[in-house]
């Protein structure tokens, strides 16, 4: 049995108006109000972290956001800095998420700013990583995810990510109903804390929270949490409605 304690997160992705997002985030929280040793959080969009923020405040659901810029201010049009963040009790930022990889042009090196900016401000970074599926078929999928680990943690100590969170999305299981095999899923989550181990050591390797991504719903969220390497799940498209996430947030009943 490990003490990590599981997390389940929600990524609304560009879903919900400030309205649409309040109303979510009302009836979660009355949802979730009695879970217990876990750990929940939404990332709404940036324009509705502010009123969430509101709603979600001495509630059991921590506030995330789904990406930032790493400089601290200036001439970057369209950009969110990450005291912008902080200034709306945001705790949590995603980082890399396949979808920003693959249309916004993220790369390894932008992806360790970014998480550098985040914890030099004391937020938690979700640092997203996984292979595509052409990757997979062609047995890529170790080196895929051996070079996004140490490219996103470059120059960083074990000091440095101690509240480090993982999430193992496989591309190819994002939004598609697609889900890894459980077996597949611990296989490469225990590969994940291997290459965590090799640079970082055993005593950080053991404590980070790995999350699975990647179609979970309430149906087949509780044979991964039997995994041993799985701490959690970053959810999509199920998170968006507040009784379907809360499902997967009380997957154990
Ligand atoms: P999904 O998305 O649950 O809709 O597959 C997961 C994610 O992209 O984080």
């Amino acid at each position: 049995m490990s003490n990590r304690r599981p997390l389940i997160a929600g990524n609304w992705k560009m879903f919900k108006t400030c309205s649409e997002a309040v109303e979510t985030a009302g009836q979660l929280v009355k949802l979730v109000a009695m879970a217990s040793d876990i750990d929940v959080m939404i990332a709404p969009p940036f324009t509705a972290l502010a009123p969430v923020s509101d709603i979600v405040r001495g509630s059991r659901v921590s506030l995330g956001a789904q990406n930032l810029f790493w400089e601290t201010e200036g001439a970057y049009t369209g950009e969110i800095s990450p005291a912008m963040l902080v200034s709306t009790e945001c705790k949590y930022v995603i980082i890399g998420h396949s979808e920003r990889r693959q249309y916004f042009d993220e790369t390894g090196e932008t992806v360790n700013k970014k998480i550098k900016a985040v914890i030099k401000n004391n937020l938690i970074p979700v640092l997203c990583v996984g292979e595509s599926e052409k990757e997979r078929e062609s047995k890529e999928t170790f080196s895929v995810l051996d070079k996004q680990i140490k490219k996103g943690l470059e120059g960083f100590s074990s000091d440095d990510l101690e509240t480090l969170v993982i999430a193992y999305e496989p591309v190819w299981a994002i939004g598609t109903g697609k889900t890894a095999s459980t077996d597949q899923a611990q296989e490469a989550h225990q590969f994940l804390r291997s290459v965590l181990e090799k640079s970082f050591g055993n005593m950080l390797a053991k404590s980070i929270r790995i999350l699975y991504g990647g179609s979970v719903k309430p149906n087949n969220i509780a044979e991964l949490m039997a995994m041993p390497d799985i701490d959690g799940a970053l959810v999509g498209g199920a998170s968006l409605d507040p009784e379907t996430f809360s499902k997967i947030v009380h997957f154990k009943k």
